[in-house]
């Protein structure tokens, strides 16, 4: 069997309910390769509203973009990965560059969410990423290591699921910078070998950080990469539609 093709969207802050509701439809619309996996993770606001107007049989599946780990009670502004999961959400972004360096989220707050996801039955996808003064400081593969051990050092791990880890280099997201494809495939070998060690199985692993239609093609044919997670370019019909149609043509 080929391996997965993981197409995953990040919506962020860019998208209302309405325009969600709109690009969800737009994202059904499409064809995608055989053995994709697409999923959409839009705001918290419109993720109810996105999957009542998605069809039974979608082919576009929804994630969380963020959750909190305990399930109900006075916390202000969050939303629990229960909330979550009784919406129909089957994945959830963790650790997201954005939520660790602009929200300051912690290797620890990290694994209580990786934790609960999978009580929930939902799949985490761990993000990790090395900032451009730790990448400038040769700092990379110890940071990389560190949000890895973190996340899933003796943890209970059914071997029939595939870990899912995106790598986002920070300095590469929403920049226009891209991490070289030689960089990429040697970053995810290393991530490999730590995921392999730490939960018995080898990951699938995304390329995040200024993905585009023009580059797309560079990460997905590397050997180590499975997928991608897309953030701006995920957000338009044509950009979205632009990195499909360079995934279907022969890799
Ligand atoms: P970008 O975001 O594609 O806009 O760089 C990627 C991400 O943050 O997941």
């Amino acid at each position: 069997m080929s391996k997965k093709l993981y197409l995953f969207a990040n919506w962020k802050m860019y998208l209302d309910v309405a325009e969600s509701v709109k690009l969800a439809g737009e994202f059904e619309g499409l064809d995608y390769p055989a053995h994709s996996v697409v999923a959409a993770f839009p705001s918290a606001l419109a993720f109810v509203e996105v999957k009542k107007n998605l069809s039974n049989k979608s082919v576009v599946a929804l994630g969380a973009q963020n959750t909190y780990w305990l399930d109900k009670g006075g916390y202000t502004g969050e939303v629990s990965v229960l909330m979550y999961r009784d919406a129909g959400a089957r994945y959830a972004l963790v650790g997201h560059a954005e939520r660790r360096h602009l929200f300051h989220e912690t290797n620890h707050e990290v694994r209580q969410k990786i934790e609960t996801v999978l009580a929930q039955s939902m799949t985490p996808v761990l993000c990790v990423g090395e900032t451009l003064a730790e990448k400038k400081d040769d700092l990379t593969a110890e940071v990389l290591e560190a949000q890895i051990r973190a996340a899933y050092m003796d943890l209970a791990w059914d071997k029939n699921n595939e870990p899912i880890v995106a790598y986002e280099p920070v300095w590469a997201i929403g920049t226009g910078e891209s991490c070289e494809p030689d960089d990429t495939e040697q970053v995810a070998g290393l991530i490999s070998g730590w995921v392999e060690e730490l939960l018995g199985c080898k990951p699938a692993i995304l390329y995040g950080g200024s993905v585009r239609p023009e580059n797309i093609s560079l990460y997905v044919g590397l050997p180590d990469i499975s997928g991608v997670l897309v953030g701006g370019a995920s957000a338009k019909i044509e950009s979205w539609t632009g990195l499909v149609e360079k995934v279907i043509a022969p890799l």
